[in-house]
């Protein structure tokens, strides 16, 4: 494999940095905050950018093929006032703004979804919705472009309630994305669907703070008769494997948390020392410390906890 070079700088590695943010620090200067949701190839990302050198830009994607094709254009733009995270949209803005903090939210052509059975996945749902709301700064706004005319309609719909006022018109090809261009050519569609939102109310939606994990200790443990069994609390948590090596005294147990679409993979190590036994996610995980990583540790606990002898 070829190794490409580019530049991370960028590229905000978002599990392994305090949280919430410090967007001053994150950009050296204290200027307005734009974020883009699902900027796809990250053209108008980083046109916006070079436009606008006084405000600063935030690019949420979740494949990594966009970011890194974001990156090479930021690189060969030179534009300094862009930063990339990977990520679900609504895990990140619970996590890592906080309320208030910013000027302007957009989305390009986001995915429509258009079969009945898959609207559930559709992202401006009234719950996020709300949610954007409380990390808009007063008087800060949304836009929502679409090419699909029943999503436009569908977004009307949940946003009563959210503190918005709407406006919403049928607007000609305007922005030049990779998907506002591929529906011109590739359909000669001329006619999309904008929704500006102007926050009016504040609604309050606290962050989603990282917890102190508590780990354990069990006074014995017993590879061959251990059997963690997963659980749904207030996390989805299976263990999908458990590795054992003797001479070490140490057993790593794959882990998967899933909590309101923010899923974390990891090992947790269970791990001799002194008389004792501990149990506590292994080192260079990089997890961010949620009620779900805890209720895994948990788990854990009770089956390590259940194959210890009985007197
Ligand atoms: C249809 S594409 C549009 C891309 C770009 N805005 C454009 O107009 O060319 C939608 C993009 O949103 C991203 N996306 C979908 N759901 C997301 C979410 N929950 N959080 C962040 N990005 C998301 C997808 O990975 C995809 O790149």
């Amino acid at each position: 494999m070829k190794a490409r070079y580019i530049s991370l700088d960028p590229y905000v590695p978002w599990t392994q940095i305090p949280r919430p943010l410090d967007l001053p620090r994150l950009f050296g200067r204290d200027a307005p905050v734009e974020v883009e949701i699902g900027f796809g190839s990250g053209d108008y990302l980083v046109r916006r950018a070079l436009e606008e050198p006084n405000k600063d830009f935030i690019g949420i994607e979740m494949a990594w093929l966009s970011i890194r094709n974001a990156l090479r254009k930021i690189a060969l733009s030179r534009v300094r006032n862009v930063r990339l995270i990977q990520g679900d949209a609504r895990v990140l803005f619970k996590r890592l703004f906080v309320p208030g903090s910013i000027t302007y939210i957009y989305s390009l052509f986001p995915c429509p979804w258009p079969k009945k059975r898959h609207a559930k996945h559709r992202l401006f749902d009234a719950p996020f919705l709300k949610l954007l709301n409380s990390r808009l700064e007063d008087r800060g706004s949304l836009l929502i472009v679409t090419d699909y005319r029943p999503y436009y309609d569908w977004i009307l719909g949940q946003a009563s309630g959210c503190g918005f006022e709407l406006t919403t018109e049928a607007c000609p090809p305007t922005y030049s994305t990779k998907y506002e261009r591929k529906w011109l050519e590739e359909k000669g569609q001329q006619q999309f669907y904008r929704i500006h939102m102007k926050k009016i109310g504040h609604l309050e939606i606290p962050l989603e703070e990282d917890v102190v994990l508590k780990t354990h200790v069990v006074e014995d443990f017993s590879p061959e008769h251990f059997q963690p069994k997963g659980g749904k609390k207030t996390a989805v948590v299976e263990f999908k494997e458990t590795l054992y090596d003797p001479p070490r005294e140490k057993a790593m147990v794959r882990a998967m948390v899933a909590e309101g679409g923010f899923v974390q993979n990891f090992w947790v190590e269970i791990i001799k020392d002194g008389p004792q036994w501990r149990i506590r996610p292994a080192k260079g995980c990089s997890i961010v410390p949620t009620v779900g990583v805890q209720e895994a540790l948990d788990l854990l606990y009770e089956a390590a906890r259940q194959e210890m002898p009985r007197a």
